[in-house]
């Protein structure tokens, strides 16, 4: 069973609640449609009831059962306001700020997860990653003891000796450009719990990545990296986690037997951090184009997930986003 079918099978069994700002859009109408009709979750749209109807009726998606929201219309707009103002009144916001705010599909979304009324959230088949991802760090904020929001993928590997039978979870591809030593802590951590609650691996291995492995190179963007370990360590001391490491020693028992010799993670990581953006995001394009392997992602840290769709995405990835986005609700009470 790969990653995905075991996350499915999870979101089945225990429905939860999804809004998809982008309501009205090709794709994710006919999502949602799939979703409800194979009980992964309770799908809900926002967007003209119009706009979506009509959709459904291209594209020949059932909405049967899915509730379509239409925040210019809504009853709930006004507490949704009230709420976003109460929130972001010290940052600036006024009242007629957040009620402008709230006619708009992603915030509305954002105040539906903030307040109860949704689990999760997907969106990004049309926005932005920084379009969803401000609102979601200003108004659904981080988890209780972590401070930074990140992401991890999921990659999927052909080659199934590696991490845990294929599957390496990478992070941070997509968030935080240039972290400090605390946030690269705070990335490794959170990474585990995503590899660990979300995919299922028994028992995470956290490897913090550099072009140095155990003080082999001097440099103070190694220092960054070995600082990070030792955080890590103090945040969660039941960790299997090591670092700095190069790439290979990390993943090639040969290699990380020969370099690291003695360590815990060496050779056979599962969870791989990068330690910057660039780093992250690159690598793991190259393993998806040149090693073959599949590439999912998911944001980490959230007090309520919310998760971001690339603009070329089809419709099976948003339906596994969705599901992701489900199970991470799960774990998260
Ligand atoms: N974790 C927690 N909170 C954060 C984080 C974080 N990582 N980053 C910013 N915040 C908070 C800030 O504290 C601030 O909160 P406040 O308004 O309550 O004080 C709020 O979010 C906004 O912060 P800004 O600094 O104004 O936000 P910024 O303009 O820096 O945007 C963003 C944040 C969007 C995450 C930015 O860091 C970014 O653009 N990251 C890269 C996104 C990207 O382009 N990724 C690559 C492409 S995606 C792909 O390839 C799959």
């Amino acid at each position: 069973m790969s990653v995905l079918d075991r996350v499915r099978e999870k979101a089945r069994k225990d429905l939860r609640k999804i809004v998809f700002p982008e309501g009205d859009e090709k794709r994710t109408v006919q999502a949602a449609a799939i979703l409800k009709k194979e009980g992964l979750v309770e799908p809900v749209l926002l967007g003209s009831e119009e706009s979506i109807r009509k959709m459904a009726e291209e594209t020949g998606s059932d909405l049967q059962g899915i509730t379509c929201v239409d925040p210019l219309t809504s009853e709930k707009a006004a507490s949704y306001a009230a709420a976003l103002y109460a929130l972001r009144k010290a940052k600036g916001v006024s009242e007629e700020d957040a009620k402008q705010l709230v006619q708009d599909v992603m915030y509305y979304g954002m105040m539906m997860v903030k307040l109860g009324d949704a689990d999760g959230l997907v969106s990004g088949a049309v926005h932005t990653t920084g379009d969803m991802l401000r609102p979601a760090l200003q108004l659904i904020k981080t988890k209780p003891g972590i401070r930074t929001v990140s992401s991890s993928f999921l990659m999927d590997c052909p080659n199934k000796s590696l991490g845990d039978d294929g599957l390496l979870i990478y992070a941070d591809g997509v968030v935080v450009p240039n972290p400090t030593a605390e946030e690269l802590a705070e990335i490794a951590v959170t990474a585990a719990d995503t590899a660990h609650d979300l995919c299922g691996v028994e028992v995470p291995k956290v490897a913090l990545l550099s072009f140095s492995t155990k003080g082999s190179a001097k440099h103070e963007l190694v220092n960054k990296v070995q600082q990070a370990v030792e955080i890590a360590h103090r945040l969660r001391p039941d960790l299997l986690l090591d670092g700095e490491m190069q790439f290979d020693a990390a993943i090639v028992p040969e290699v990380g037997a020969s370099k690291a010799p003695g360590s815990p993670v060496a050779g056979q990581a599962n969870v791989l951090i990068f330690p910057d953006l660039q780093a992250g995001n690159i690598g793991y394009k190259i393993t998806q184009r040149i090693g073959g392997a599949e590439a999912f992602a998911v944001l980490q840290g959230l007090a309520k997930p919310c998760n971001d769709l690339s603009r070329g995405c089809s419709v099976e990835d948003i339906v596994n986003t969705a599901v992701s986005t489900a199970v991470q609700a799960q774990m998260n009470e």
